[in-house]
C-alpha cells in the first residue's frame, strides 16, 4: 500500500497515519518529523533548516526530493509507504511522477482553518517517538506525560499562534493546488492514484473509521 496523505498543518495526518502504518504495516515517512530530528542532532541539513521551520516557511524542494528519495530506497520501503507532509508542492509531485514513485492513494484530511488553530494549540508531542496528543481531543492518561515512555510532553516551537497562522497562509498558496493536481487524475481517467476527501472534523476514531471503508 502506497499512500499520501494531504491536508493543513494540524489536519490529523500524523495522527491517522500511525493507525494506518499499523492496519498495512508500512512505514511512516514524514518529512517534518525527520527535518525535526536533523534539527535536533544539529546535523548539516538541521542547521540549514532550523530557521526556516521556525518562521513556518518551505525548505526548498532541491533539499526534500533528495531526502525523500534516498528514504525510499531504505529496505522498509519495499512493500509500501505512508507519506506524511510530501509532496507539499507541485514540483515535489512532479519529482515523485518523474523518478517513478508509484502511489496508490492520496488522501486528502479537511479541516477548516478555525479547527486547526484550535487544535495546534493544545497539541503536545513526545519529540522521540512522534506520539502526538491533544490537551482536550486526545489527551494522555497523565497530563503531559507520554502513555508508553513515561517521558515528558513538549509544544511545539512551530505551534505557536503567529507561526501556525503563517503555516496555513503557506498551506494555501502552495499546497492546497496538490488537491486539483491528484483530482485530476481521475478526471483524465488515469487509474492511479485514487483519490479520496475526508471530512477531518470527524472524531479520530470516525476518521478512521472513514479510512478503513474508503480503502477496502
Ligand atoms: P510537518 O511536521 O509535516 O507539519 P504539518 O504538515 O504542518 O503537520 P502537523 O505535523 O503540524 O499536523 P498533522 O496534520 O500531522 O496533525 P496531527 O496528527 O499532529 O512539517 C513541519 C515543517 O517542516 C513545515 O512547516 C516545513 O517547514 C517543513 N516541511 C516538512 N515537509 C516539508 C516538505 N515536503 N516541503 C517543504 N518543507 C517541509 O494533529 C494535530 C493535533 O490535533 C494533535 O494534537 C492531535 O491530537 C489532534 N487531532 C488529530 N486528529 C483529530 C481529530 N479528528 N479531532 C480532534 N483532534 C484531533
Amino acid at each position: 500500500m502506497r499512500i499520501i496523505l494531504l491536508g493543513a498543518p494540524g489536519a490529523g495526518k500524523g495522527t491517522q497515519a500511525r493507525f494506518l502504518s499499523e492496519l498495512y504495516h508500512v512505514p511512516v515517512i514524514s518529512t517534518g518529523e525527520m527535518l525535526r530530528e536533523a534539527v535536533q542532532s544539529q546535523s548539516k541539513l538541521g542547521l540549514l533548516v532550523k530557521s526556516i521551520m521556525e518562521k513556518g516557511a518551505l525548505v526548498s524542494d532541491g533539499i526534500m526530493v533528495d531526502l525523500i528519495k534516498e528514504r525510499l530506497k531504505q529496505k522498509d520501503c519495499s512493500s509500501g509507504y505512508l507519506l506524511d507532509g510530501f509532496p507539499r508542492t507541485i514540483p515535489q509531485a512532479e519529482a515523485l511522477k518523474e523518478n517513478g514513485i508509484v502511489v496508490d492513494y492520496v488522501i486528502n484530511i479537511h479541516v477548516h482553518d478555525e479547527e486547526i488553530k484550535k487544535r495546534l494549540s493544545g497539541r503536545r508531542v513526545h519529540l522521540a517517538s512522534g506520539r502526538t496528543y491533544h490537551n482536550l481531543y486526545n489527551p494522555p492518561k497523565r497530563p503531559n506525560i507520554d502513555d508508553e515512555s513515561g517521558e515528558p510532553l513538549v509544544t511545539r516551537d512551530d505551534d505557536a499562534l503567529a507561526t501556525v497562522e503563517r503555516r496555513l497562509r503557506v498551506y494555501h498558496e502552495m499546497s492546497e493546488p496538490l488537491i486539483a493536481y491528484y483530482r485530476s487524475c481521475a478526471k483524465n481517467n488515469t487509474p492511479h492514484p485514487v483519490y479520496i476527501l475526508l471530512d477531518g472534523t470527524k472524531t479520530i476514531d470516525g476518521i478512521r473509521q472513514q479510512l478503513t471503508h474508503s480503502l477496502k
